[in-house]
């Protein structure tokens, strides 16, 4: 098993890409009263940059917990979680929200914009907190508003825009901070087919033609096959690991 793993995490692109992040037996024990939920029991991989990696498995198996830790959107009980030779478990709070704003992109199942919003400003958000002013990042976010297909939707709020404009925005968002990662869990989840398979191919051109990393969830075997490579989990534990080929 341990072998097949370690074949599997071994693409022949090796070495000429930079790892990108380490995973070390990572554990998560979830604690309620008594009940005591054991998400993740020991999972280990690598993911280098440049490739785009889906995560499946059963409700429960831990993909939102694993995206999560990779994140450093929450801690794990035990193990390490490395990107760019950082361990980023040993930040405190106020490092690990700025290690994320700087350095990582988001996409979730619900779009998380913020309704009060434009399109622009919610493109524009991770930056303004950190500091920069609209004028500095609009250029940039208009760009990727572009990219999107979304030139024409710029001054729109949330409430304004379908469930596909909205992905979109989210995904413009999640790229405004140049980031080393973006992570997904259920892009795709809220919408339909095809609406679905335009996002998942903007987000297999932004891994093909920008060099980008992605980290997606999905339930969806279709929206995995986007990737180049599997996981699959079960039970909290690593079960498949494989590479995805196009040709
Ligand atoms: N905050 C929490 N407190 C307690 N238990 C939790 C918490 N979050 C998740 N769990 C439990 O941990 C396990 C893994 O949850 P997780 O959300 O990672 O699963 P998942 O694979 O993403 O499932 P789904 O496909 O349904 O989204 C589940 O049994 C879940 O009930
Ligand atoms: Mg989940």
């Amino acid at each position: 098993m341990t072998d097949r793993i370690n074949h599997c995490l071994v693409p022949e692109t090796m070495g000429l890409r930079g790892m990108l992040l380490k995973i070390e037996s990572l554990k998560k024990i979830y604690q309620r009263g008594d009940q005591v939920v054991e998400a993740l029991r020991g999972v280990s991989l690598e993911i280098e940059s440049g490739q785009f990696v889906s995560i499946m498995g059963p409700s429960g198996s831990g993909k939102s917990t694993l995206l999560h830790l990779m994140g450093g959107l929450d801690r794990p009980s035990s193990g390490k979680v490395i990107l760019q030779d950082q361990a980023i478990d040993s930040f405190n709070d106020d490092e690990l929200s700025l290690f994320r704003r700087q350095k990582l992109g988001f996409i979730f199942q619900f779009f998380n914009l913020l309704p009060t919003l434009s399109a622009l400003e919610n493109v524009a958000l991770p930056r303004l907190l950190n500091g920069e002013s609209i004028k500095d990042i609009r250029p940039k976010a208009e760009e990727l508003l572009k990219m999107m297909g979304l030139e024409k939707r710029m001054e729109h709020k949330p409430d304004q825009l379908s469930g596909g404009e909205m992905q979109r925005v989210a995904i413009a968002r999640a790229l405004v901070g140049d980031p080393i990662m973006i992570l997904a869990d259920e892009p795709t989840g809220n919408l339909d087919s095809k609406t679905g398979e335009a996002v998942l191919k903007l987000l297999q051109n932004l891994v093909n033609e920008h060099g980008k990393t992605i980290v997606m969830v999905t339930h969806d075997s279709k929206a995995a096959s986007f990737a180049n490579r599997l996981i699959c989990l079960k039970d909290g534990t690593l079960d498949t690991d494989e590479k995805i080929s196009h040709a």
